[in-house]
């Protein structure tokens, strides 16, 4: 399938836009999809997690509307939201609509004076990938009202726009999950990771320094598709709660590996153990990023793929070949990402065998009898902007 590029389709979602509406758009917003490095299920858990912006992203072109009317149309999708204002909250559209009129929704529940408007849609992020195509609707669409708005995606402004997203997915389309997505779509920066601990909501920029490293983060979309409105992320987030509940801890942020080795169901003991010691290795990779420490890279990169494989049994064959495959063909470290079931895999690989490790994951792909993957670089990206449409 080669590398998926993230294209600059400007001038595409301009010409559909003035088609489908006649009319030129007055703003686009932007927001990027994300691949997170380490810390998987731990955002619910009070955890820490390690998320990197995509230069894959969403874009949102818009025009506001003097009648109240909404107008949500898609690039990549049939169906399209007509409706008013009104109709957009909980109990509104389903499908992909329902993520982008939940933001509508939760932007005007935040007190906003949302418009109506015409809204088009058009994402370079595959979806279903794992890569938070959700998050970088919400976020673009968000953005593309501030800009309707004139605010600044900054300061306060950018903590409702998360707010609005992580609301309309938790609300609108009933997906339980845990913001990692929607923070990193907002506040990620280019060349850097995003440290994020979900105690206090703190944050903190890792320069990763790729280029300089001579490393290149290689993301493999196996094409198995994962939505996070089925029950494994959700069954997953009751156990670790119910694990919670039985060690008498707030949260598996607050609880230590002695006791979670302690609990007497094995499934929620080993769900425990993977959120328990995958919070210590985003601690251990940022100090291993810090100390260019590149075989504790690999180690902490290996062990977490093992725990989401064995413990929180999360993966797949198809994400387990990708990880083998990366590996054996010359891979610092590979793990899957995201919530699993599906989706993605990311490698940490020397820029000189990128082709190689590439060729690698699609020859056992084609042997084990797998639809081919697809690839692209994670180059650290920015977060969610809007600009004025010139011209
Ligand atoms: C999905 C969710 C996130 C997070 C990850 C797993 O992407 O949206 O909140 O829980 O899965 O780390």
């Amino acid at each position: 399938m080669g590398m998926l590029e993230a294209e600059d389709r400007t001038d595409l979602l301009v010409a559909a836009f003035e088609r489908l509406t006649d009319a030129r758009p007055t703003v686009f917003g932007r927001a990027p999809g994300r691949v997170n490095l380490m810390g998987e299920h731990t955002d619910y858990n009070a955890g820490l997690v390690l998320p990197v912006a995509l230069p894959h992203g969403t874009r949102a072109a818009a025009r506001a509307r003097d009648d109240g009317r909404v107008r949500l149309l898609s690039l990549q999708q049939d169906d399209a939201f007509v409706g008013d204002l009104a109709d957009r909250g909980p109990g509104g559209p389903t499908g992909w609509t329902g993520y982008a009129a939940g933001v509508l929704w939760a932007l005007s529940r935040e007190g906003l004076p949302v418009p109506g408007v015409d809204l088009v849609v058009d994402s370079t992020v595959p979806l279903g990938a794992g890569l938070s195509s959700s998050a970088a609707l919400e976020c673009a669409v968000g953005a593309a009202v501030l800009g309707l708005l004139e605010r600044p995606v900054v300061g306060a402004t950018a903590e409702l726009l998360v707010r609005a997203g992580i609301t309309a997915e938790r609300e609108v389309v009933g997906a339980p999950t845990g913001g990692m997505d929607q923070a990193v779509s907002v506040h990620g920066t280019a060349d850097h990771a995003l440290l994020i601990d979900f105690e206090d909501e703190r944050r903190r920029s890792v320069p990763l320094q790729l280029t300089e490293r001579g490393l290149a983060l290689l993301v493999t979309d196996t094409r198995v598709s994962h939505a996070l409105v089925d029950g494994g992320y959700g069954s997953r987030r009751d156990d670790c709660e119910e694990a919670a509940r039985l060690l008498g801890v707030p949260s598996l942020r607050k609880a230590t590996l002695e006791q979670v080795e302690g609990l007497d169901d094995d499934r929620l003991r080993r769900r425990a153990r993977h959120v328990v010691t995958e919070i210590d290795r985003v601690t251990a990779t940022v100090a291993a990023l810090e100390t260019d420490d590149r075989e504790a890279l690999a180690r902490l990169t290996a062990d977490s793929h093992a725990s989401m494989r064995q413990d929180f049994e999360i993966s797949c064959p198809e994400l387990d070949a990708a990880v083998a495959a990366a590996v054996g063909a010359g891979a610092l470290g590979a793990r899957m990402t995201g919530g699993g079931f599906g989706g993605s895999a990311v490698a940490w690989v020397p820029t000189e065998r990128v082709d190689r490790v590439v060729t690698a994951i699609d020859d056992s792909f084609a042997e084990a009898g797998f639809r081919s993957p697809q690839h692209l670089l994670a180059t650290p990206s920015a977060g969610a902007a809007w600009t004025p449409v010139v011209g």
